[in-house]
Protein backbone atom coordinates (compact mmCIF):
# COMPACT_ATOMS: atom_id res chain seq x y z
CA UNK A 1 0.00 0.00 0.00
CA UNK A 2 1.04 3.20 -0.96
CA UNK A 3 0.22 6.24 1.13
CA UNK A 4 0.67 9.85 -0.29
CA UNK A 5 0.38 12.70 1.81
CA UNK A 6 2.01 15.72 2.73
CA UNK A 7 1.33 14.95 6.50
CA UNK A 8 1.97 12.05 7.89
CA UNK A 9 0.78 8.95 8.80
CA UNK A 10 -0.17 7.51 12.38
CA UNK A 11 2.92 5.79 13.02
CA UNK A 12 1.08 2.56 13.87
CA UNK A 13 0.06 2.49 10.30
CA UNK A 14 3.12 3.68 9.01
CA UNK A 15 5.26 0.98 10.97
CA UNK A 16 2.80 -1.76 9.24
CA UNK A 17 4.31 -4.35 7.13
CA UNK A 18 3.86 -3.22 2.92
CA UNK A 19 2.94 0.21 3.74
CA UNK A 20 5.41 2.92 1.74
CA UNK A 21 4.82 6.60 2.71
CA UNK A 22 5.70 9.19 -0.17
CA UNK A 23 5.54 12.39 1.75
CA UNK A 24 4.94 14.23 -1.90
CA UNK A 25 1.81 15.57 -3.17
CA UNK A 26 -0.52 13.38 -4.58
CA UNK A 27 -0.86 15.90 -7.85
CA UNK A 28 2.72 15.31 -8.44
CA UNK A 29 2.61 11.39 -8.21
CA UNK A 30 2.89 9.97 -11.90
CA UNK A 31 0.96 7.18 -12.89
CA UNK A 32 4.01 5.57 -14.93
CA UNK A 33 6.16 5.83 -11.95
CA UNK A 34 3.93 3.90 -9.64
CA UNK A 35 3.00 0.84 -12.35
CA UNK A 36 -0.34 -1.12 -11.38
CA UNK A 37 -2.84 -0.04 -8.82
CA UNK A 38 -5.34 -2.53 -7.65
CA UNK A 39 -7.35 0.19 -5.51
CA UNK A 40 -6.91 4.23 -5.75
CA UNK A 41 -8.36 6.13 -3.25
CA UNK A 42 -8.69 9.84 -2.32
CA UNK A 43 -9.38 11.96 0.14
CA UNK A 44 -7.47 14.99 -0.59
CA UNK A 45 -9.29 18.01 -0.08
CA UNK A 46 -8.97 20.20 -3.35
CA UNK A 47 -11.33 21.89 -5.61
CA UNK A 48 -13.13 19.24 -7.63
CA UNK A 49 -11.72 20.45 -10.90
CA UNK A 50 -8.45 19.78 -9.60
CA UNK A 51 -9.27 16.45 -8.70
CA UNK A 52 -11.27 15.56 -12.18
CA UNK A 53 -7.63 16.53 -13.36
CA UNK A 54 -5.60 14.06 -11.08
CA UNK A 55 -8.58 10.96 -11.82
CA UNK A 56 -8.29 11.70 -15.90
CA UNK A 57 -4.60 11.49 -15.65
CA UNK A 58 -5.11 8.08 -14.06
CA UNK A 59 -7.57 7.03 -16.12
CA UNK A 60 -5.61 7.84 -19.22
CA UNK A 61 -2.27 6.15 -17.73
CA UNK A 62 -4.99 3.27 -17.14
CA UNK A 63 -3.18 1.65 -14.55
CA UNK A 64 -5.73 1.83 -11.62
CA UNK A 65 -9.08 -1.36 -11.52
CA UNK A 66 -11.01 0.68 -9.11
CA UNK A 67 -11.28 4.22 -7.95
CA UNK A 68 -12.92 5.33 -4.50
CA UNK A 69 -12.78 9.63 -4.14
CA UNK A 70 -14.40 11.89 -2.24
CA UNK A 71 -15.10 15.07 -4.34
CA UNK A 72 -15.18 17.74 -1.81
CA UNK A 73 -17.00 21.32 -2.15
CA UNK A 74 -15.95 24.57 -0.98
CA UNK A 75 -18.89 26.84 -0.95
CA UNK A 76 -21.46 26.19 -3.80
CA UNK A 77 -21.85 23.11 -5.14
CA UNK A 78 -20.00 22.43 -8.76
CA UNK A 79 -22.83 20.90 -10.73
CA UNK A 80 -20.73 21.10 -13.69
CA UNK A 81 -17.65 18.84 -12.17
CA UNK A 82 -19.98 16.71 -10.71
CA UNK A 83 -21.60 16.02 -14.07
CA UNK A 84 -18.44 15.17 -15.48
CA UNK A 85 -17.02 12.94 -13.08
CA UNK A 86 -21.43 11.11 -13.44
CA UNK A 87 -20.36 10.84 -17.08
CA UNK A 88 -16.90 8.57 -16.64
CA UNK A 89 -17.73 5.12 -17.37
CA UNK A 90 -18.94 2.57 -15.53
CA UNK A 91 -18.65 5.00 -12.96
CA UNK A 92 -20.85 6.20 -10.19
CA UNK A 93 -21.71 9.39 -8.18
CA UNK A 94 -23.30 9.04 -5.10
CA UNK A 95 -24.20 11.00 -1.69
CA UNK A 96 -23.49 8.77 0.52
CA UNK A 97 -24.96 8.55 4.24
CA UNK A 98 -21.46 9.96 5.81
CA UNK A 99 -21.12 12.18 3.24
CA UNK A 100 -21.57 16.01 3.95
CA UNK A 101 -21.20 18.93 1.64
CA UNK A 102 -19.28 16.43 -0.98
CA UNK A 103 -19.60 13.23 -3.01
CA UNK A 104 -18.08 9.56 -3.34
CA UNK A 105 -16.98 9.42 -6.91
CA UNK A 106 -16.27 5.17 -7.59
CA UNK A 107 -15.26 3.18 -10.30
CA UNK A 108 -14.85 -0.40 -9.29
CA UNK A 109 -14.24 -3.14 -11.94
C1 LIG B 1 -9.90 15.08 4.72
S1 LIG B 1 -8.24 14.72 5.11
C2 LIG B 1 -8.17 12.99 4.89
C3 LIG B 1 -8.59 12.26 6.12
C4 LIG B 1 -8.43 10.75 6.04
N1 LIG B 1 -9.38 10.18 5.09
C5 LIG B 1 -8.62 10.14 7.40
O1 LIG B 1 -9.63 9.46 7.62
O2 LIG B 1 -7.76 10.37 8.27
C6 LIG B 1 -7.40 15.33 3.71
C7 LIG B 1 -5.93 14.91 3.64
O3 LIG B 1 -5.44 15.36 2.40
C8 LIG B 1 -4.08 15.69 2.60
N2 LIG B 1 -3.66 16.52 1.47
C9 LIG B 1 -3.98 17.80 1.19
N3 LIG B 1 -3.41 18.19 0.04
C10 LIG B 1 -2.73 17.12 -0.43
C11 LIG B 1 -1.96 16.88 -1.59
N4 LIG B 1 -1.76 17.84 -2.50
N5 LIG B 1 -1.39 15.67 -1.76
C12 LIG B 1 -1.59 14.68 -0.85
N6 LIG B 1 -2.33 14.84 0.26
C13 LIG B 1 -2.88 16.05 0.47
C14 LIG B 1 -4.05 16.38 3.95
O4 LIG B 1 -2.76 16.38 4.50
C15 LIG B 1 -5.03 15.50 4.72
O5 LIG B 1 -4.36 14.46 5.39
Amino acid sequence: MISVDKAPLDKRIAALPNVECRGESAFALEPNAVGQVDWLFSDVVCYPKRLLALVEKWLAAGNVRNFVCTIKFQGSTDFETSRRFAAIPGSRLVHLYHNKHELTWFRIQ
